[in-house]
């Protein structure tokens, strides 16, 4: 979400004048773009404020000119006076749901009668996608598009709802007209994006509340869009018809990323995430039906308040049953305003360390087990990018795993069949499988 809100901020700020740069020393203006999820991330933002710092100090000597410091995001939204006040070389605050007004804001903060500084974390009774200009900044053969903002879930451990505000969702023309844009610019595969993404109702082209599978029906009429995918989702959402949609919607990719959080009921019932580990095992036993190749990956928090050595091996257990290919774990941190920070019975922190170590050990095994299955296989990767060495591409299949392959850079933006020669951790390598390499392979074996 921050790597497509980012983008869209560059659109906002493209009509001033301003464009993209790599160099912090070249910069007329520094957004940091930030999260808030948990305690790491919101203290690199300090960390890398002051690592900033000089490189304003020093072109605004060599320039005479102000170069706007700013600060984005959920940690703006949520913290934006302890900003200013930590770093009060900081020119600009600004919330995810405000940055359609940056034209306003840069203006206040530059030319005659500037000034000195500038927070804005409203929540502003305007959409920011009604204001928002057409996206100009490429994203190339695999994209993102924001169809949806907020959570009303609460579970106990998070800020979401706090720093994204209530759950919304853009309306269905809104979106494909976007998707329609991002293709014609040379993307194959959307994952459409959202807190709650499943929790997906915007208005369709007749006037009625479509759901997330309607809009994946819709979207799947676009030619040149060869793949969907949708991120992030919550199990109470997982309805009947997108359940269905899986099996229903041959662009709709066979992977899902599904947190569970924890696999012990008392923990998930703590966390007010509102539905039983056998909910979770049900509707993967249903989305399995629709569609068998279907690969699955979580979130796990361990250490949350009360977690016992039980409740943990329960989440353990819940990792063996369900069998992921790729997945994100972390230790609970406490987050400031939200009903966990205020829970006794905190979880030590070595112990905390010594399960996220287990779990982790165990959820690596899975991926490279998973990763190891497609040695000898041929699928199909949509090339998006240069490789890391020379002559080399990258790609992804439909389960997001990279791969790496020799190939002409021509070949980028092109669905392609790979054969699948080596696995590791985190990729892949094959080799291309064009008509030639088949016929020679055929005449050999003949
Ligand atoms: N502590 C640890 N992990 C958290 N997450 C969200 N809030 C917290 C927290 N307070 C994790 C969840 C979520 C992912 C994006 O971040 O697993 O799914
Ligand atoms: Fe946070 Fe997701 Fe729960 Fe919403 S559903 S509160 S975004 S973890």
């Amino acid at each position: 979400m921050n790597v497509y809100d980012s983008n869209r901020i560059a659109d906002v700020l493209k009509p001033l004048g301003y464009s993209l740069t790599e160099n912090a020393e070249d910069a007329d203006m520094m957004v940091l773009n930030t999260c808030h999820i948990r305690e790491k991330a919101t203290e690199k933002v300090f960390s890398d404020l002051g690592r900033l710092k000089p490189h304003k100090e020093k072109r605004e000597d060599q320039t005479g000119e102000r170069v706007i410091m700013a600060v984005a995001g959920c940690v703006a939204q949520a913290e934006g006076k302890i900003i200013t006040q930590r770093a009060p070389y900081v020119d600009l605050v600004f919330g995810p749901q405000t940055y359609h007004q940056l034209p306003e804001m840069v203006a206040k903060l530059t030319g005659e009668r500037q000034q000195k500084r500038l927070v804005n974390t409203d929540f502003p009774v305007e959409e920011k996608f009604d204001f928002l200009p057409e996206e100009t900044t490429h994203q190339g053969a695999s994209a993102f598009l924001s169809i949806q903002e907020g959570c009303d879930k609460f579970c106990t451990f998070c800020v979401v709802p706090y720093t994204r505000g209530a759950e919304y969702s853009r309306n269905v023309k809104q979106i494909y007209d976007e998707a329609l844009r991002l293709v014609d610019a040379g993307a194959r595969d959307i994952t459409l994006l959202g807190q709650n993404v499943n929790a997906f109702h915007g208005e369709g082209p007749d006037g009625k509340i479509w759901g997330l599978a309607r809009l994946m029906e819709k979207l799947s009429d676009i030619e040149g869009l060869e793949r969907i995918r949708y991120m992030t989702s919550h199990p109470r959402d997982m309805d009947y018809d997108l359940i269905r949609a899986h099996g229903e919607l041959p662009k709709v990719m066979p992977f899902l990323h599904l947190p569970v959080q924890s696999g012990s009921d008392r923990i998930l019932e703590a966390m007010n995430r509102k539905h039983s580990r056998d909910l979770y095992f049900d509707i993967i036993e249903r989305l399995k039906k629709q569609r068998p190749d279907i690969a699955l990956s979580s979130d796990f928090i361990v250490g949350f308040p009360g977690e016992t050595e039980q409740d943990f091996e329960d989440t353990m257990d819940l990792v063996r049953r369900v069998g992921y290919s790729v997945c994100y774990s972390f230790k609970y941190s406490a987050r400031p305003g939200t009903p966990g920070a205020a829970m006794q019975n905190l979880v030590r922190e070595d112990v905390k360390t010594e399960r996220l170590i287990r779990l982790q050990d165990l959820l690596q095994s899975q991926q490279i087990a998973f990763n190891q299955k497609m040695i000898g296989q041929t699928t199909s990767v949509l090339f998006d990018r240069k490789g890391r060495e020379d002559g080399q591409i990258h790609g992804r299949t439909p389960y997001m795993q990279a791969v790496h392959v020799k190939g002409n850079d021509r070949l980028i933006g092109e669905i392609i069949p790979v054969k699948i020669t080596e696995a590791t951790l985190s990729s892949l390598t094959g080799e291309i499988e064009t008509s030639e390499t088949i016929l020679s392979k055929d005449n050999q074996a003949a």
